[in-house]
């Protein structure tokens, strides 16, 4: 078991790589403790968890809004939970992100932990203290920063995943390796069968590995104003696709990734043997996806980034494998590569 931790002003936050997520027990008071999950991980491991009040949501995107929020905290209202409370979460980004915002109002703050039951909430959403909800289209646009106390990432329960999900976290994986870490990219390259058997022990190399490079991100910059921004890696273009196209998020970040790749080699920041690896570890995994977005709609879709600032982005290029490097440039430079990019194609 790997134990990371990350510091930020006034908060630490262990993140267990490889621990039996059963252990939790150890880890949570003996009363106040309420668990929120969803119906699918319910399902599944419900009878395992530690003997609490559990509320269920439905799976899925839909359920990270503000009316989940409000009906959850009456929840824990009617469940006497007061300033000592402990929100635990069990499940995906979705769960973590619900659960986390939850705690972060409730009360003012309540005490909360995480075991996290999805690729993509292991290697990334569940480090950093991100959480939040959706307003309409909009993703993530409520939300706060609150380390949660712990995070649990048991590998064993990526046997449950459905394939498209355990994919999707690749893609985040893949994300980590070519912004801050070659030699995750070389492990990656090297072990396809046995990321795709969902080795135990590979997989808890790789997911210490991506966890480890987001803790130190995040040690330095909790809130984002500079070297955090290495993490949107993919996502200017992937939140454009993932408002266009019906894909996971992990696919449309991956289908970033191609697009930003393309556009540190035209701006001659990255050499074209550099491009093809990653372009081919993406393709290799099957996590490019095709889209076509329309010039009124990529236009909408990138000044809504909330990267913006003024007629600037702050885009993030790639120098190196294992080497971002984050330049603002206008925002019509963006829109217009996208259009030239989809029309080559
Ligand atoms: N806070 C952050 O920093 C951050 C970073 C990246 C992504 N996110 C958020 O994370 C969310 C996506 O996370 P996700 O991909 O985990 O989605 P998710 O939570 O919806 O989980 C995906 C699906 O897998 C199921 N599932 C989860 N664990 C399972 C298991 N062990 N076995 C079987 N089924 C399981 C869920 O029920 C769901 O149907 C998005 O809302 C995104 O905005 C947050």
């Amino acid at each position: 078991m790997e134990k990371i931790t990350i510091y930020t002003p006034g908060s630490a936050s262990e993140i267990l790589v490889g621990e039996n997520w059963e252990s939790v027990k150890k880890l949570l008071p003996e009363n106040g403790v309420v668990i929120i999950t969803d119906d699918n991980v319910n399902h599944l491991y419900g009878q395992r968890f530690p003997g609490f009040p559990v509320f269920s949501v439905l799976p899925g995107e839909d359920s990270k809004k503000l009316e989940i929020v409000e009906h959850l905290a009456e929840k824990l209202l009617k469940e006497g939970i007061d300033r000592n409370g402990f929100v635990l979460a069990i499940g995906g980004g979705v769960v973590c992100d619900l659960a986390g915002f939850l705690a972060s109002i409730y009360m003012r703050g309540i005490r909360c932990g995480y075991v996290s039951t999805s690729l993509l909430s292991q290697v990334d959403a569940s480090t950093g203290g991100k959480n939040g909800v959706n307003l309409g289209g909009t993703k993530n646009i409520l939300g706060n920063i609150k380390q949660p106390e712990f995070v649990i990432c048991d590998p064993s329960l990526m046997k449950t995943l459905p394939v498209q999900e355990y994919l999707s976290g690749l893609a985040e994986l893949i994300k980590t390796a070519v912004i801050g870490d070659a030699d995750l990219f070389i492990m990656i390259e090297q072990n396809y069968r046995e990321i795709m058997n969902r080795d135990y022990d590979l997989l808890t190399t790789l997911i210490t590995r991506s966890v480890k490079f987001k803790a130190a991100v995040v040690s330095e910059d909790e809130k984002e104003t500079g070297l955090r921004r290495v993490l949107n890696f993919g996502h200017t273009y992937g939140h454009a696709i993932e408002m266009q196209v019906s894909v996971k998020h992990g696919f449309a970040v991956a289908s970033g990734m191609e697009l930003a790749t393309e556009f540190s080699f035209e701006k001659e920041l990255l050499p074209a043997s550099e491009k093809e690896k990653i372009i081919s570890l993406l393709n290799k995994f099957g996590l490019i996806v095709n889209h076509k977005i329309p010039d009124d709609q990529i236009e909408q879709l990138i000044l809504h980034d909330k990267k913006k600032s003024g007629t600037d982005i702050n885009f993030v290029f790639i120098e190196a494998i294992g080497k971002a490097a984050v330049i603002k440039v206008k925002v019509g430079e963006v829109i217009d590569f996208y259009k030239r990019f989809r029309d080559k194609k």
